[in-house]
């Protein structure tokens, strides 16, 4: 089986490269390298010691993208591709939904033009409304509060749409909740550019000394320690979470959408300990206001994805914060 990966070179898709390649799966890489580096594309092949295909290409370059379609004969797409930091796409709402609108037609015109039946996409916790009660399932109302989520919200669209057109299609919408961690090698991770606005990479590099503490954004929260709740993930459970779904999209047809969590929530300041502890150092941090947009608490339901995908997550918040700090010290 032959699949695209776009965004292959990226933090999630560099992983699931590594696990696809590593069940047998020929893969093609196309990426502009817009959020990312060659060093995850190495990391990929000294991990695996497999070669393959890559293409350092932008998909909203129709014509550039055709010609990689019109190149392989490709069983599925995994496309990650995709811009997602939330306060970047409240400033460039136009690029956001430029590129990440833009991107998924052209895969879907490629795919319909070459008959590559299989597309599983990169959607996020992001498109459920922020006031619904916990955990959230797939049934949750779906809306956004900023246009990174509107433009995972209107690729969902694009792509229902797409496969009741195409009824031998098979299209997966996987929502990830927060995916941390890295490659147990520590030959790949995440990469952040600039200060990180998420909390584990800001957790590592606050480790590594490039920052004097962690602001943790408000303990005011109505939760047990008073501090923000999430549905943290290993990215190597998610990425084999890419697996499932493809066995998935092997049987069925049509649009369908899973998240992908734990189910568990942990709280920053259980998370901050934690990486203390397995680690065996000292992280300085102190409390600071909350941060606007931000939810009190989030988390899956993992029920759906467990019982129509098999998927369950099997890594513990200690292997997320030992692998984080293998990759980042
Ligand atoms: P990432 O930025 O590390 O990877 C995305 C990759 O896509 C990058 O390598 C980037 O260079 C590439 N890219 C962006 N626009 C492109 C374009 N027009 N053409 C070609 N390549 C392009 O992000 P990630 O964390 O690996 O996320 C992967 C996907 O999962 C994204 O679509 C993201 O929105 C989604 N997602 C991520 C998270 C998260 O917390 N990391 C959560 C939910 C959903
Ligand atoms: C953020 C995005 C969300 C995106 C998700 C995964 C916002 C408002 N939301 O969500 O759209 O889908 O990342 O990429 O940006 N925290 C601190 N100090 C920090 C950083 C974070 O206390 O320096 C806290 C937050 O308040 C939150 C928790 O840590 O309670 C997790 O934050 P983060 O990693 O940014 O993820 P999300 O808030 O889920």
């Amino acid at each position: 089986m032959k699949i695209l990966v776009t965004g292959g070179a990226g933090y999630i898709g560099s992983h699931t490269c590594t696990v696809l390649l590593e069940n047998g799966y020929d893969i093609v890489v196309a990426d502009n390298l817009a959020n990312s580096s060659m060093d995850a594309i190495d990391g990929i092949k000294k991990i695996t010691q497999k070669s393959f295909p890559f293409y350092k290409t932008d998909l909203c370059d129709e014509a550039a993208t055709e010609e990689i379609f019109a190149s392989h004969k490709f069983d599925c797409v995994i496309h990650f591709a995709g811009l997602k930091a939330v306060a970047e796409s409240v400033a460039k709402p136009i690029m956001y939904y430029e590129n990440n609108l833009i991107s998924t037609l052209n895969i879907c015109k490629c795919m319909k033009k070459h008959r590559v039946p299989k597309i599983i996409f990169s959607s996020s916790a992001v498109v459920y409304k922020n006031d619904n009660p916990m955990p959230l399932t797939e049934d949750s109302p779906l809306g956004s509060i900023n246009a990174y989520g509107w433009s995972k919200f209107m690729c969902e669209q694009i792509l229902r749409d797409f496969a009741a057109t195409e009824t031998d299609f098979s299209v997966v919408s996987l929502r990830y909740f927060n995916p941390v961690g890295a490659h147990t090698s520590g030959l790949i991770g995440e990469e952040p550019s600039g200060i990180p606005n998420n909390l584990m990479p800001f957790i590592a590099q606050t480790a590594r000394g490039i920052h004097s503490e962690i602001k943790i954004f408000g303990n005011d929260y109505d939760t047990p320690d008073g501090t923000g709740i999430r549905d943290y993930i290993h990215v190597m459970d998610l990425a084999e979470g890419h697996m499932n779904a493809i066995n998935f999209a092997n049987k069925n047809t049509g649009f369908e959408v899973f998240n992908l969590g734990t189910g568990r929530g942990v709280s920053v300041l259980e998370m901050i300990t934690t990486f203390e502890t397995v680690n065996g150092l000292k992280l300085p941090y102190s409390i600071a206001p909350r941060r606007a947009g931000d939810l009190p608490v989030s988390y899956t339901s993992p029920k759906k994805a467990e019982k129509i995908l098999g998927f369950k997550a099997k890594r513990t918040i200690e292997d997320m914060c030992r692998d984080t700090w293998n990759f980042r010290r």
